[in-house]
């Protein structure tokens, strides 16, 4: 597993919320400041290197500590984040740093938070001066986007997933051997701010996953997103035997009488007429796969990357 370093400096907490969050959607990683930084921590796959803007500057500790590191850093791979208010200057912000260690490294500047009733005496002052000088307001200011700090650490986890992936075809026949291997899967649907999971009994043919259902309130999702998460794992037993697989993909709800709808219960052997005598309807949620990631040890033993990721 790659691990990841997240080094940050922050007076008032919001660059620290930042460094966590994408400590978060990195790990494993760890947060540190620079001088919680030792060098065995330079063992770490992937440094990422966060700081407030004060004044026009990057905040003099994580200058420090690229300044004092970059011969090591220019070697790693690297990336750079700033918090500010005035984010069309995000990366002018931030150049000096990217140059020292080599020009290159990917850098972001997200929204800050300020609170005028927390800032220290010397802060408030200089602000002042400034507000005074300039069209600046001084007031409340929180342009926290965490979608974009999310976007940003999951590109990056992307960028490091890179190695060690096998042939793409590979991928997919081992993500639908698997499939086919298994029958139970949990099923998420959402909405708004809703989710659920639910263990369902699947079918996968023709590269679409198939769920036979009389109703119930994942249907109130469905009806709403077609988006859905789905997961098939192997009781675990040791590290050495792991495998989850995770499907990301777009549910369609196939009414009787609805195309492909005969042809779903055909797949599964169902016949129509004794369904009839049922007396109520059988639906079918068809699943197209986007993304699968499918965790497996056996790829580890092949020597290959752990997790494996396919886009459909
Ligand atoms: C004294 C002071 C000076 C600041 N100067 C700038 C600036 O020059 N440009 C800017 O975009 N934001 C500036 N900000 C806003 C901060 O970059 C923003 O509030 C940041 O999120 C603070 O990070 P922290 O909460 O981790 O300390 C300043 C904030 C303070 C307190």
């Amino acid at each position: 597993m790659q691990r990841t370093c997240v080094i940050y400096e922050s007076k008032y907490g919001s660059t620290a919320g930042i460094a966590g969050a994408i400590a978060l959607v990195l790990g494993p990683a760890r947060t540190c400041r620079p001088e919680e930084f030792s060098s065995d921590m330079r063992s770490f796959d992937l440094f990422v290197i966060g700081t407030p803007i004060y004044n026009g500057n990057v905040a003099p500790a994580i200058r420090r500590f690229v300044e004092t590191n970059a011969s090591w850093l220019r070697k790693k791979p690297v990336a750079f984040f700033c918090t500010c208010i005035n984010l069309h200057k995000g990366h002018e912000y931030l150049k000096e740093l990217r140059e020292m260690v080599g020009g290159d490294a990917p850098a972001v500047a997200f929204g800050g938070r300020m609170e005028v009733g927390r800032l220290d005496r010397d802060d408030l002052t200089a602000l002042t001066l400034y507000a005074k000088k300039t069209d600046f307001v001084l007031e409340d200011r929180d342009l926290t986007d965490m979608g974009a700090v999310t976007a940003f650490a999951l590109a990056l986890r992307e960028r490091m997933a890179c190695g060690g992936q096998m042939a793409e075809a590979a991928i997919k026949t081992a993500v639908e051997d698997y499939l086919k291997a298994n029958h139970i899967c949990v099923l998420a649907t959402g909405h708004d701010d809703r989710v659920r999971a639910t263990t369902v009994d699947y079918l996968f043919e023709n590269g679409k996953i198939y769920i036979y259902s009389e109703g119930g309130e994942k249907f109130a999702h469905l009806l709403r997103s077609p988006a859905v998460a789905l997961a098939v794992y192997t009781e675990y037993t040791t590290m050495e035997d792991i495998a989850g697989l995770q499907v990301e993909g777009r549910a369609e709800i196939l009414r009787p009488g609805a195309a492909g709808h005969a042809e779903a219960l055909a797949l599964r052997n169902i016949d129509p007429d004794r369904l009839r005598a049922a007396n109520v309807d059988l639906n079918v949620i068809r699943i197209t796969p986007e993304k699968a990631e499918f965790l497996n040890a056996a790829f580890k033993r092949q020597g290959h990357a752990m997790k494996q990721t396919l886009r459909y």
